[in-house]
């Protein structure tokens, strides 16, 4: 059983959002998906129609959207406005304007309050919570017991996010599929808020060459250690 905030960061295509579902639930613990929430608000800003570079009108339709993300490792949904969005942020359309989105400081602001609020009460409720994104280990939840960094090569993250888009029924080429995970990456790492970075007290788990069994056994390895 987990006791306490497990914060799980680092790029895409890591495996780290079925490694965190996994690890939550084999501990009894809640979920929290933090990319889906900027995914969310980065739908509601292109159903908006508004410009991507207006940062001020950004973060005005993002303080109107509201985002419910729920914490169920089984069953991890994501709602805009009353409507079940957990499809439609993985879109190409979300995809290609969430980092930009992400990167306005009033969002981060508003979505790192939410995502604080919703940890409390997990814990309060269930004792411990898996949080996976960017920043949980530097901004979010920079004292949590434990904290781990997942990395990857960029070509064996590409192949894992054109496996997952295959499967879910998405068209892509390992090329723009590649292309993508480097764009996402560097944008990520170069915004001047809450850049993606290991946090210095971060274990480092380069999953290259382990699959989800093997990424979930090392996860369930480190909870051990720091338990
Ligand atoms: O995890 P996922 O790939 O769904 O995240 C989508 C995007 O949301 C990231 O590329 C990043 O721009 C943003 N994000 C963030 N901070 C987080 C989680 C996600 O900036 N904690």
């Amino acid at each position: 059983e987990l006791r306490g905030v497990v914060a799980l960061d680092g790029p895409s295509g890591t495996g780290k959002s079925s490694a965190a579902r996994r690890l939550a639930a084999t501990l009894g613990a809640r979920y929290l998906d933090t990319g889906a929430m900027y995914r969310a608000v980065t739908l509601a800003v292109l159903r908006a129609g508004v410009d991507l570079a207006d940062t001020g009108v950004v973060a005005d339709v993002a303080s109107a959207a509201l985002v419910v993300q729920g914490t169920d490792p089984d069953r991890s949904t994501t709602h805009l406005d009353g409507a079940d969005v957990g499809a439609e942020i993985r879109g190409p359309e979300v995809t290609l304007a969430v980092s930009p989105v992400s990167a306005v400081p009033a969002v981060r602001e508003l979505l790192v309050a939410e995502q604080r609020r919703i940890i409390a009460q997990a814990l309060d409720e269930a004792g411990g919570i898996v949080v996976e994104g960017r920043d949980i280990g530097t901004a979010v939840v920079p004292d949590a017991p434990l904290k781990v960094y997942l990395t990857a090569d960029a070509e064996a993250r590409a192949q894992r996010r054109a496996k997952q888009d295959s499967a879910s029924g998405r068209e892509s080429t390992l090329d723009a599929t590649l292309a993508d995970v480097q764009r996402r990456d560097a944008y990520d790492s170069s915004r001047a808020v809450s850049p993606l970075r290991a946090a210095e007290d971060a274990v480092v788990l380069d999953t290259t060459s382990l699959d989800l069994p093997g990424t979930l056994a090392a996860l369930l390895d480190l909870v051990d250690a720091h338990g």
